[in-house]
């Protein structure tokens, strides 16, 4: 089966084609202001992102791991802590505890979302109690573009005294129940990594709060914990600011972001259609909606992941695999509370998902391709 032309995983030639001029403009801006760090862009940037989600306050920053870490300063986080954070996700949503002397628990995500399964909650918390561990909060993650549910998660945090915040590194743009991602949480983290749906030139990330003391304390503590008056320090932070030269970038992409999302929509439901009971395809929740930051399949049991991927691979399609192994599996966390009962269903299906290439640009006939392929590699 053969394809005349490439087929990029991630599209970002055809999208900065889209824009380029505009890209070209806004950095030349920013050239002859000079102004580099916490230029008026930033501030832009900000207030465009505050609109586009319905938050109070948009603080960018660095990168979504920083995103994470300055909410997780800001709510106090202590050495010894428990924030309960599902297993099958990037290394960052779980690295950043660690990296405050606080413990992640590891809990088990649902197979129909690939989020946390606020059914075993419970499990999280009693593997906490055993390891002599006070759980303070819940990070859930918007995985591949999919908010977790929310409401559940909600009533389970109140109900155990529990702050819950939000990593949408990838699923930024979505929204849960009729409201957008970013005030779903007391805080909600993103990324603006260049390959998610809405990424910058560069490493990027913003945090998306209403309650005003957190604002101040992240706004604060991404510059040192620099105080109101220059040099005076109120608490410690770091340095993780986004600066104007990407903020301008994301100026521009923020502009054609509903646009992306929607021709994400098309190109998922092509998919859905195309590959009908051939594999597992992702499901949305009833009143989800996703920004599709990957397409992830899961293969039917017993087929072998390695063959399928290489006759995609020379079929021209490229594929990958989020996430090969839970991060509970991983070395540096492996001594970190597991969810009492296991992590069964995160451990299978590290060995069944495979991501398909998405993206805003696909076209038509490279994704009759792309399904014509995986329909013959499982077959
Ligand atoms: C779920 C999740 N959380 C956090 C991050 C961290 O974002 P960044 O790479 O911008 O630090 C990522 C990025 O890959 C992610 O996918």
């Amino acid at each position: 089966m053969s394809y005349d032309k490439p087929i990029p995983f991630i599209d970002l030639a055809s999208q900065q084609a889209r824009i380029r001029d505009k890209i070209d403009t806004a950095m030349t801006t920013v050239l002859d202001h000079g102004q580099y760090i916490m230029g008026p862009e930033v501030n832009q940037l900000e207030q465009d992102l505050a609109s586009f989600s319905g938050v109070k306050h948009a603080i960018s920053c660095s990168s979504g791991t920083d995103a994470l870490l300055l909410a997780l300063m800001a709510l106090g986080v202590k050495p010894r802590q428990g924030v309960i954070v599902p297993s099958f996700t990037f290394a960052a949503s779980a690295e950043v505890m660690p990296c405050l002397g606080a413990v992640p628990i590891f809990a088990e995500i649902d197979p129909a979302t690939f989020n946390i399964d606020p059914a075993r909650l419970d499990d999280a918390m009693s593997a906490a109690k055993d390891a002599g561990i006070e759980v303070v909060g819940i990070i859930s993650v918007g995985l591949f573009g999919q908010p977790s549910d929310y409401d559940q998660l909600k009533s389970f945090a109140d109900a155990h005294g529990l702050w819950l915040m939000d990593d949408a590194a990838q699923s930024y743009g979505a929204s849960w129940q009729g409201r957008d991602v970013g005030h779903l949480g007391v805080a909600t983290a993103t990324s603006f990594f260049p390959a998610k749906p809405l990424g910058c030139y560069g490493d990027g990330g913003a945090v998306f709060t209403e309650d005003d003391e957190l604002a101040e304390a992240m706004i604060s503590a991404r510059i040192h914990g620099m105080g109101r008056v220059r040099y005076t320090h109120d608490r410690i932070g770091m340095t993780a600011r986004l600066d104007s030269m990407q903020a301008a970038v994301l100026i521009e992409k923020l502009k054609i972001f509903a646009d992306e999302l929607a021709a994400r929509q098309a190109v998922a439901d092509r998919y859905a259609a195309g590959l009908g009971d051939a594999v597992i395809t992702p499901k949305l929740a009833a009143g989800a909606t996703s920004s599709w930051a990957q397409y992830v399949i899961t293969l039917p049991e017993g087929v072998d992941r390695q063959t399928v991927q290489d006759q995609l691979k020379e079929a021209g399609v490229p594929t990958a695999i989020y996430y090969p192994m839970g991060m509970h599996q991983q070395k540096p966390y492996a001594h970190y509370p597991v969810a009492k009962g296991g992590l069964t269903v995160t451990e299978n299906l590290c060995h069944r998902v495979l991501a398909l290439p998405m993206h805003p640009y696909l076209e038509t006939d490279a994704q009759d391709h792309i399904i014509a392929s995986v329909k013959n590699a499982v077959s």
